[in-house]
């Protein structure tokens, strides 16, 4: 995971840089900031969503879902007045299952990479993911149709045909690291790092670019445009960061990773959120989590509302 970073540090290098290696994640972090009992409000994308839209934070929405074999058959009469959406898994992860289906006419569906599948293909995909193929655990799962982001303008030269996402990560509460990953050729249209996506860190006061990386190496350029990733800069950002301090009122989750898609016409979403968040994007940021988690243990104010915790977040003066 960090073997980019440990190529040029030595683990007393990387003690100092304060990175946070997966073993005291799990330990010291997650273990007594995520109380297991509620993993399922982020486990399962039908969940976030309703926990999200009772407190205001749009997500994409809901078509609508598909919890049974004999329902499968009735995904023509959810889908007849869409001619693009995204089927997945409500219980995913990495983005194992996703279907985005940019078209659908004629009985032909078009994927996001363009694809042409047919109704008979659709079907087994549904049925597989109720199945449990691309599930935690391999456990039966939930289909979940949804409307198709149309990612901003300001992302286009950034990402090879999928959309884009911002990756914040909140400790109690307080968005502390972000990075915006863009989908490449390689990653198909998903914005997941193993998939092969790029990350860029973003400096958490501006949404500006700090670093990029592209499996595990260093990386200032999209593979597949060619677009120079040190020129990012996320708009709305601080309605970026309200929706990473509300997804900490949503859940109770100490440490949590939220995704957010900035939507051409409907500004930021909430398009997921993770109890268990990958640390890679330390070397997108150029420095540890440990550090960022010390300082808000430190300095940092417990009990400000969601918006007041941004404004904190806005106008420290990081060490960084
Ligand atoms: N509604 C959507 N519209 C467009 N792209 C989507 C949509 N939902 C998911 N995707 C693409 O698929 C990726 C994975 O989906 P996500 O919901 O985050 O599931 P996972 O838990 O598997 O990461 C996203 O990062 C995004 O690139
Ligand atoms: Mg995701």
């Amino acid at each position: 995971m960090l073997k980019w970073l440990s190529k040029f540090c030595s683990p007393q290098q990387l003690y100092d840089a304060g990175v946070l290696g997966m073993n005291a994640r799990n330990f010291h972090i997650i273990s007594k900031h995520n109380q297991r009992r509620l993993y399922p409000l982020v486990d399962d994308k039908v969940q976030t969503k309703t926990l999200a839209n009772n407190i205001g934070i749009s997500t994409p929405k809901l078509i609508g879902k598909i919890e049974h074999q004999y329902e499968v058959k009735n995904i023509l009469d959810i889908i007849n007045q869409y001619t693009e959406f995204v089927i997945k898994p409500a219980q995913g992860s990495g983005g194992k299952g996703v279907l985005v289906i940019s078209d659908y006419h004629d009985g032909i569906f078009t994927t996001a990479s363009g694809r042409k599948i047919s109704y008979a293909e659709v079907y087994q995909h549904i049925s597989n993911i109720l199945s449990g193929l691309y599930s935690l655990g391999g456990k039966y799962d939930t289909a979940i149709i949804e409307e198709l982001v149309h990612f901003s303008d300001v992302f286009k030269e950034y990402s090879y045909q999928g959309v884009p996402d911002v990756r914040l990560i909140i400790y109690k509460g307080y968005p502390i690291m972000a990075m915006t990953r863009l989908p490449t050729k390689a990653s198909g249209g998903r914005a997941n790092l193993h998939q092969g996506a790029v990350g860029v860190g973003l400096n958490i006061q501006t949404g500006k670019a700090l670093h990029g990386v592209l499996r595990n190496q260093p990386v200032t350029i999209q593979p597949d445009t060619g677009a120079d990733l040190m020129q990012i800069q996320v708009p709305y950002w601080q309605e970026h960061l309200l929706i990473g301090a509300l997804a900490y009122d949503m859940t109770g989750l100490g440490y949590l990773g939220a995704d957010i898609v900035l939507d051409a016409n409907k500004g930021p979403m909430m398009l997921e959120l993770n109890a268990r968040p990958g640390l890679a994007i330390q070397i997108a940021n150029g420095f540890g989590l440990k550090t960022k988690i010390k300082e808000v243990d430190k300095y940092y104010p417990e009990n400000l509302t969601a918006n007041e915790r941004v404004k904190f977040v806005l106008n420290y003066r990081h060490a960084k």
